[in-house]
């Protein structure tokens, strides 16, 4: 038996890829719609306590795998730089950022003395390396997670498997954030109507599919 403890499993990608996995394995979901166990990532101080009730639950050592999935995402702020607030950048690096290096931090310490296998998938964008205009908070923040990536497997050397996996366009309510947006915060907004109308958005479930594929995950 597997454990996934997932984050943003709610809707979009996260929940396509729980829907593939909970077929065969355990499968937790952390969000704050989740029924699992719910949580605002955006509340970083409440992140450990979610990860405690997360691991007593769940005894990993019945488990020969224990994934860790940070998959939560948050493009708004949606403008240019000189036009956002204070309170919404914060709350973009949360959830991008902070939730992830928190989230794992949590899940190394929990499986310290774990002797099964261990993996992290994180999920981040395209924007890490060509950031986008409008995009400032969510850009710098999925860098960051590509280099939190890098972090840990350095640290962990073998012992954490390790994949950070850009799962390209998407056709979840992130992609309709964007097309929602006026042309004067992002300029760039025509393009992503394109991608719509031209059918470039791929279905979740079939990224969720590649995602797993990716992280060399059998169904
Ligand atoms: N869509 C794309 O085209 C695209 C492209 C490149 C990369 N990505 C990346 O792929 C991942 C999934 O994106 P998606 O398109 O599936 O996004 P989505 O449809 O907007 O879903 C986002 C998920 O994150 C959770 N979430 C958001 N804010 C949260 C918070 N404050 N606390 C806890 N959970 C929160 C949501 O759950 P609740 O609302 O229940 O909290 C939801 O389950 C993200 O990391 C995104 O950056 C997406």
């Amino acid at each position: 038996m597997k454990l996934y403890i997932i984050t943003g499993a709610s809707r979009g990608l996260g929940r396509s890829i729980k829907e593939l996995l909970q077929n065969k394995y355990t499968v937790v979901d952390i969000s704050r719609s989740s029924k699992d166990f719910p949580c605002d990532l955006t509340l970083t101080e409440t992140i450990p306590e979610t990860l405690n009730k997360v691991f007593s639950q769940y005894k990993i050592h019945s488990y020969k795998q224990v994934t860790l999935i940070n998959n939560a995402g948050k493009i708004k702020p949606v403008a240019l730089l000189g036009n956002l607030s204070t309170k919404e950048i914060q709350d973009n690096i949360s959830v991008n950022l902070t939730a992830p290096i928190v989230v794992t931090n949590e899940f190394l310490k929990h499986t310290n003395s774990y002797k099964g296998k261990i993996k992290i998938i994180n999920l981040t964008s395209g924007a890490a390396k060509s950031p986008m205009p409008s995009w400032p908070a969510y850009s710098a923040a999925k860098a960051g997670l590509e280099n939190l990536s890098n972090c840990i497997l350095q640290e962990q050397g073998l012992r954490c498997e390790v994949f950070c996996i850009n799962p390209g366009l998407i056709d979840t309510d992130m992609q309709k954030h964007i097309r929602d947006m006026n042309e004067k915060d992002f300029p760039d907004i025509e393009r992503f109507i394109n991608f719509k109308e031209q059918g470039l958005l791929v279905p979740p479930i079939e990224v969720a599919q590649r995602v797993l594929k990716e992280a060399k995950e059998s169904l």
